[in-house]
């Protein structure tokens, strides 16, 4: 993952993702500034370097809708309390007003946003959304690790758009955590689930059942259990359509030799009040008129007594209702425990990190997340999408660096493209000055995605549909593709246009569905052997041009790549002679400024196919024109695709 240790900061304006999410008395008044706190590692980190920063957060729920009532305002006083600095509050987080601040701000100076999710859009992973808040951004830097389970546009979608997107430094800490506690938790390791629903905590209670050695569950969701074990639980809160789940659950423990442990005794009362006389209860049945509200005290000793024998615990949820004081003691009980524990241990949900500062034990604690969900999610074997690293930048794109694409077209089994992509990761360092995508088959994508990680190396698809779902068998949408990880995607090759009935009407729905979706689509074009003798070339390429990209509108035209690929040179060996593919490629730049502009189309990137190899791409890659290749046969061998690389990075500096 990058970090914003990684960034050249010197007067870059950056936007950081922030939590603020922090809770707020009935009069507005913070009640805990913890949240706040916590970003100010990175936040003084950038306006030491002398960053603009525009910081952003959302606050509550108000729905897409303005609500003076969760106002950041507040927010900005108090962080202008803790920094030795004024804060400049935005009345919105896009729009003119906000450009105009933007624009004004000084170096090292920071400017807060209004609530991102008066917006509805915010919530949607929205790319006009992202792009209207990324104008006039450099760079984006993450600190939100309690929004990471969130694929939100300010999380998810705005990373498009910036020259580069980074992790800060809270985030860095809680996800080095995590993938310490999942990847080598020290033994015997302890998880204490508690809240209110099974539903919630499925996921990882699966997950952990390959990890942990004891699970600890409290809370009103040991309620299914109980029901799926057969007792009566009288009033209990039961999740009806989770009970045979439960039983799976308990079952698959069972097998695999983990401890599972259900609350021994029970605090019990007719109703959720601070006033209903409760009382402890060791045996089922339950009266029918009651029900339990927390983990009574033999529980809270029992499990106090397996914490201490712990060296790893994670606690997520609390064993009660806590917000009443006589059902708080089993949360209590346990926050002190983990407190008292020399294990490595880590708490995250609300509840529980409030039952611990209620204790006053929070120092006591080796990290207390400010990610409840997040973490839940990480422990579920999911890297949180706002967690996951971001790719270089392939939104602004340019032509000021060679890119070269490989198509593995229908070769390479998963296996074998995850090999040939760890070889190229390998040589990375080496291709640090082109752009560099692989295109594998739709089955290696996620592997391949999940290798690349966080190297620059890029990922694209060979085709897509342009429906988002529905009942077109055998297709594959704009959505899986960017779930997969891709970037790019091609559109129109060849031999799809020859044997699968791709046209340049289905090639312009499906750059047009690309674009909605933020995939960049790489749209191929060229003449057939018989169209180049018949001299019918630039009419061909002028039609599928014009026909391709009807109705695209210059900002949409701007992140189109074209691959001019004559049919007769792609897997034959012969190559259009660097004069032949200049002329077209002159000649599709041409007539594209006529419709897009004269900058758009000087920044257009048009790559040249059609057997590529090391031999040839020096002298290709020289001409002015040819912005890059889209590689087939020499891209299948780790060796001659780097060796391509390198030869467009030397042409370019020849140019
Ligand atoms: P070859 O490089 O094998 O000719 O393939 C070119 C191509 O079709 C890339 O998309």
């Amino acid at each position: 993952m990058l970090s914003v240790k990684d960034l050249d900061l010197g007067c870059k304006t950056v936007f950081l993702r922030v939590d603020f999410n922090v809770p707020l008395d009935e009069n507005g008044n913070i009640r805990n500034d913890a949240r706040i706190r916590a970003a100010l590692p990175t936040l003084e980190y950038l306006l030491d370097k002398g960053a603009r920063v525009v910081a952003a957060s959302h606050l509550g729920r108000p729905k897409g809708k303005v609500n003076p009532k969760l106002s950041l305002k507040p927010v900005a006083i108090r962080l202008a309390e803790l920094i030795p600095q004024d804060v400049i509050f935005s009345p919105d987080c896009i729009g003119g007003q906000v450009d105009c601040l933007k624009q004004g701000l000084g170096c090292g100076h920071v400017l807060l946003l209004e609530n991102l999710r008066f917006h509805a859009e915010e919530k949607e992973n929205d790319f006009e959304f992202a792009r209207a808040l990324a104008w006039k951004i450099d760079y984006f830097v993450n600190d939100a690790f309690g929004t990471c389970h969130r694929a939100h546009t300010s999380v998810v979608a705005i990373a498009q758009f910036v020259k580069k997107a980074v992790a800060g430094f809270l985030v860095e800490k809680e996800v080095e955590c995590m993938e310490g506690l999942i990847h080598a938790p020290e033994k015997p390791f302890t998880a204490i689930l508690g809240g209110a629903k099974v539903s919630d905590k499925i996921p990882v209670i699966r997950n952990l059942i390959d990890k942990a050695d004891d699970i600890l569950i409290g809370g009103a969701m040991a309620y299914t259990f109980f029901q799926a074990l057969g007792k009566d639980t009288g009033r209990s809160l039961v999740e009806q359509d989770k009970v045979e789940l439960a039983l799976s659950l308990l079952n698959e423990a069972k097998a695999k030799g983990v401890n599972f442990h259900l609350p021994q005794d029970h605090v019990i009362a007719e109703s959720m009040t601070a006033t209903a006389p409760s009382e402890i209860l060791i045996d089922f049945p339950f009266p029918k008129d009651r029900m339990a509200l927390d983990i009574g005290p033999r529980t809270v000793e029992a499990y106090g007594e397996i914490i201490q024998k712990s060296r790893t615990i994670f606690w997520n949820g609390p064993m009660g209702v806590f917000e009443i004081n006589q059902f708080a003691r089993g949360t209590d009980g346990v926050a002190a425990a983990v407190a008292d524990s020399e294990a490595m241990s880590v708490v995250g949900g609300g509840d529980s990190v409030a039952a611990l500062y209620k204790a006053g034990v929070q120092d006591r604690i080796s990290h207390i997340s400010t990610g409840g969900g997040a973490s839940l999610e990480y422990l579920a074997n999911e890297t949180p999408p706002g967690s996951r690293p971001y790719r270089r930048n392939n939104m602004t794109l340019t032509n000021a660096t060679p890119f070269i694409a490989g198509n593995w077209k229908m070769y390479k089994t998963v296996a074998e493209a995850d090999e040939l992509v760890a070889k190229l990761l390998a040589a990375s360092a080496d291709m640090m000055e082109a752009e560099v995508v692989v295109i594998p088959p739709f089955t290696a994508l996620s592997k391949v995605n999940q290798t690349l990680c966080e190297s620059p190396i890029q990922l694209g698809a060979q085709n897509m549909y342009w429906e988002d779902q529905g009942a077109f068998t055998g297709e594959i949408s704009p959505p899986m593709l960017v779930e997969a990880g891709c970037q790019y995607v091609v559109i129109g090759h060849s031999e799809r246009r020859q044997y699968f009935g791709e046209t340049n009407e289905t090639v312009n729905k499906k750059i047009k569905a690309s674009l909605a979706h933020g995939l960049l689509p790489i749209m191929c074009l060229g003449e057939s052997l018989q169209e180049r003798e018949n001299n019918e070339t630039m009419a061909k390429v002028e039609r599928q041009l014009s026909e391709g990209l009807a109705g695209l509108t210059p900002e949409q035209f701007s992140r189109v790549i074209i691959a001019y690929e004559p049919i007769w040179a792609i897997g034959t060996g012969l190559t259009a002679t660097p004069e032949q593919a200049q002329d077209v490629h002159a000649f599709i730049r041409e007539n594209l400024s006529e419709n897009y502009g004269n900058t758009a189309c000087s920044c257009a990137i048009i790559l040249y196919g059609g057997s590529v190899k090391p031999a040839n791409t020096f002298s290709l890659l020289k001409k002015e024109d040819i912005n890059g290749a889209l590689v087939g046969g020499a891209a299948l061998e780790s060796g001659s695709f780097i060796e391509i690389v390198k030869e467009s990075i030397r042409a370019y500096k020849e140019k």
